[in-house]
């Protein structure tokens, strides 16, 4: 008999601050109090949660990407050449900065040289194949295979050994064949095969 009333307070303690905490958070959204601009930093709080949410989340998902144990030159240089192309305007590289249109984002997308040994291949896999969202970093699998994400994440883990020099050889010497493989864009041929062209009938 006694046990009613008391799951009764605590159950409308419970919706009561449930109802508190919706009330803050609908004012939050609709009165503007959170300041969106970039040109601010976000409160630490929110940084944190953020930040924490996407370690997680990448840590409890990534998985299953069949990585080289000891990638080859081959395949470091490939993702070398994919990286100056795709990331390094974000992360920079080996003496090479950033972007300067880059420091304006929030998060700044961060130098990867160093951030990258705070991941496993199959994360930067992960990350580099499905994104981050509300961070301003791409999903690129919809764009590139499994096999170039690979490459990718070659050179990602290879990152924080590598020197200036090394960083020039590597994209240096990736540039032809990643110039010559424009359609590895996985949309599909843009244009008919070259027999269907036919000259406009004019
Ligand atoms: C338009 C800018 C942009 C481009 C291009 C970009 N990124 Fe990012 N990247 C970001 C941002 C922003 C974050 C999130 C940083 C954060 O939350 O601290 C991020 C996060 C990451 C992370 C996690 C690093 C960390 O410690 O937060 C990795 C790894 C990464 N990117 C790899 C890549 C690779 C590889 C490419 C190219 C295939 C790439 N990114 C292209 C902006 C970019």
């Amino acid at each position: 008999m006694e046990k009613h009333p008391t799951i009764l307070g605590v159950f409308s303690g419970v919706l009561g601050t449930i109802l508190v905490a919706i009330a803050v958070w609908l004012t939050v959204v609709y009165t503007g109090a959170y300041n969106v601009a970039a040109s601010d930093q976000h409160f630490d709080a929110v940084r944190w949660s953020f930040d924490t949410t996407m370690r997680r989340s990448v840590a409890s998902r990534a998985g299953g990407a069949d990585l080289p144990q000891n990638p080859s030159e081959n395949l470091v240089a490939e993702g070398a050449g994919y990286y100056a192309e795709s990331c390094a305007q974000c992360h920079g590289g080996p003496g090479k900065d950033p972007a300067e249109w880059s420091r304006g984002m929030r998060p700044e997308p961060p130098h990867l040289t160093e951030a990258a040994t705070e991941w496993t291949g199959e994360e930067i896999h992960w990350i580099v194949t499905n994104g981050i969202k509300m961070t301003g970093m791409p999903a690129f699998g919809g764009r590139h295979s499994s096999e170039e994400i690979t490459a990718i994440a070659a050179f990602v883990s290879a990152l924080p050994g590598l020197t200036a020099d090394d960083y020039t050889r590597l994209t240096g010497s990736a540039q032809g064949p990643a110039e010559e493989t424009p359609s590895s864009d996985a949309r599909g041929p843009a244009e008919p095969p070259a027999e269907a062209i036919q000259p406009p009938s004019e």
